[in-house]
């Protein structure tokens, strides 16, 4: 039997040997607390600074604008919730977009609980949010824009310069959510208009539970977690030494190969893309076709269940579902649904994504395991 192939690198991304290697020593030896002024704090102290450089490298920001997060998650929000509390003498209202992770949707849900008003931007039938019409619903008392850089089912790019620049002419905060477009396109934190980017170790080869968020220089937001002064104050609790390490590695990585690594990714995915498209009449790519993550391909096979297709073939690939089927009810996802797929298509949709590790050889695997599976399928067997 062959390995299963891993197509689902935007869920999470298998470690890099090179990032376990920047460990190492922090779990081993090198236990000492960073804060620690004796000569045990040394090569913590000096790891953690080395890995904010990093950070900062691949998110184009200085150092001083890199604090370490748990991960996505938190980064998210944090740049929200702090956002907001600093923002809030000058007013109520946040806009958002329909196709946000849940990180972002269900803390604008809890901000609007707490009096806030949000607005949520519709999409475009390829996913992507019109910065005229994201100005067209600012008002006098809007404090925060957060709008993802790249979605994470269908891989669709934001136009996050225009959306910044808008932010910027009527000075108000913007977030941007980059957890799946770090490593993958090109990530500028210090571009005109932005004030807070967050990003995910996991989706970038380094472990689950590290992350970064970039708060630009000068604005002044509630610590996130109150206590010592680590993080510059910002986000208390002794540093994750070693996870640390780690996203610094993963970051210099990233940077070092950006070229090869998406242009095997790109590859791959459109090699994957061709095959299926040119096999399976019907078939349709969800996104858009130029703004779109170089390894991420959303696909639909219309009149098909998703969780058929992949119970089907998982033995063979491991990939997810644009929709959530239980029995005979099928959720389709608020992105899918935003983008304006119908029940239909969204139903039969399926995320496969390319990383780093996968081959020629696997992606042909891939696309012959899923033609038989949508085969049978459609045929009733
Ligand atoms: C776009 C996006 N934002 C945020 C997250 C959350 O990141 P984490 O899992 O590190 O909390 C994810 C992870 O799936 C994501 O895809």
């Amino acid at each position: 039997m062959q390995p299963v192939v891993y197509l689902d690198y935007n869920a999470t991304t298998p470690h890099d040997p090179e990032v376990l290697d920047a460990m190492r020593p922090f779990l081993e030896t090198e236990f000492g607390n960073p804060s620690s002024s004796h000569q045990y704090g040394e090569a913590p102290r000096r790891a953690v600074a080395a890995a904010r450089a990093r950070v900062a490298e691949l998110m184009e920001c200085a150092p001083e604008e890199v604090i370490f997060t748990s991960g996505g998650t938190e980064s998210n929000n944090h740049a929200i919730k702090g956002a907001v509390m600093s923002g809030s003498s000058r007013g109520k209202h946040i806009i958002t977009s329909q196709v946000e992770h849940p990180s972002v949707l269900e803390v604008f849900r809890f901000l609007e609980r707490q009096g806030f008003e949000a607005t949520y931007l519709p999409v475009t039938e390829t996913g992507r949010v019109s910065p005229d019409r994201l100005e067209s619903e600012i008002l006098p008392d809007t404090i925060l824009i957060s709008v993802m850089h790249a979605n994470n089912e269908v891989g669709t790019v934001q136009p996050i310069e225009s959306i910044a620049a808008v932010a910027e002419k009527h000075g108000i905060f913007m977030h941007t959510d980059a957890a799946q477009s770090a490593g993958k396109i090109r990530t500028n934190a210090g571009m005109p208009g932005l004030s807070f980017m967050s990003i995910a170790g996991h989706k970038m080869y380094a472990p689950k539970g590290i992350g970064a968020l970039y708060i630009r220089g000068g604005i002044e937001t509630e610590p996130f977690c109150h206590g010592a002064g680590q993080e510059g104050g910002r986000r208390a609790g002794t540093e994750n030494v070693a996870m640390i390490a780690a996203l610094g590695k993963a970051c210099e990585i990233a940077r070092r190969d950006f070229d090869e690594n998406s242009g095997r990714m790109r590859r791959l995915r459109d090699r994957l893309e061709s095959a299926i498209l040119a096999d399976i009449a019907g078939a349709v790519v969800n996104g858009h076709p130029a703004h779109r993550l170089p390894n991420t391909l959303s696909i639909s096979f219309p009149g098909l269940a998703a969780n058929q297709i992949l119970e089907n073939i998982q033995d063979r690939v491991a990939a997810s579902a644009g929709a959530a089927c239980h029995s005979d009810t099928v959720s389709v996802s608020h992105v899918l649904r935003a983008m304006g797929l119908d029940e239909n298509r969204a139903g039969g949709t399926l995320r496969l994504t390319t990383g780093r590790m996968n081959t020629e050889a696997e992606i042909d695997r891939a696309a012959a395991a899923i033609k038989a599976a949508v085969e049978s399928l459609q045929s009733g067997h």
